[in-house]
């Protein structure tokens, strides 16, 4: 299913201050919808470079199974991964999850070469549309400690600390 992007925003028009001249100059800040990135619902075929792009983002650990925690998502009849799909292949993926309570979203990663350019907020927007339409009226999201440096980028989509502690049991030996 291809996700549509047609109510994405148009370009952004970013003002800068210009030290050196003292002067307000503005930039156009292309966005991820204009050079013609698309995102999709991802199959089994891209579990390679799914892994390898999590692997560069730092969001693999040794307790977890990406392949497996991949192809569960695609399996499921609640949940996804959607990628970000530029001229070079994959840049992006999100994985989105329903429980019949509240949307979830896991694995968000942008290809280091393709970061601040719009394709992070895009991947949201479109997680959020995915939920949305499958009935969930909140999403959550989970920031590790070591990376809470990420906690200003969901800040500037309109994301708020939940003020609320995650416990976790393993429930099948590793
Ligand atoms: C977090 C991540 C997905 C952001 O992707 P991105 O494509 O660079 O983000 P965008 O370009 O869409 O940025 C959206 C907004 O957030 C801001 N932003 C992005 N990264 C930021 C950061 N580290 N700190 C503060 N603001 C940030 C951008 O300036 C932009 O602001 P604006 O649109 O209001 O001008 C990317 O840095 C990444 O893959 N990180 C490694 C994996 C990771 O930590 N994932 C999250 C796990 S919880």
């Amino acid at each position: 299913m291809r996700i549509n992007c047609s109510n994405s925003p148009s370009p952004k028009w970013r003002f800068a201050r210009d030290r050196s001249s003292a002067l307000w100059r503005c930039e156009l800040k292309w966005r991820a919808y204009d050079v013609g990135m698309r995102i999709e619902n991802l199959d089994e075929s891209f579990v390679t470079p799914v892994r390898t792009l999590w692997e560069v983002s730092g969001l693999t650990r040794p307790w977890n199974n990406p392949d497996r925690d991949y192809l569960d998502a695609i399996d499921g009849p609640a949940s996804g991964v959607l990628g970000a799909l530029g001229d070079s292949g994959l840049i992006g993926t999100v994985m989105v999850g329903y429980d019949g309570h509240r949307g979830w979203v896991y694995y968000l990663a942008v290809s280091p070469d393709y970061r601040n350019q719009g394709v992070g907020r895009a991947l949201m927007e479109s997680a959020e549309n995915w939920l949305r339409e499958h009935g969930a009226r909140k999403l959550q999201l989970m920031v590790r400690h070591t990376n809470e440096s990420v906690i200003s980028f969901y800040d500037r989509l309109g994301y708020e600390d939940a003020e609320t502690v995650v416990l976790a049991k393993w429930l099948e030996q590793s």
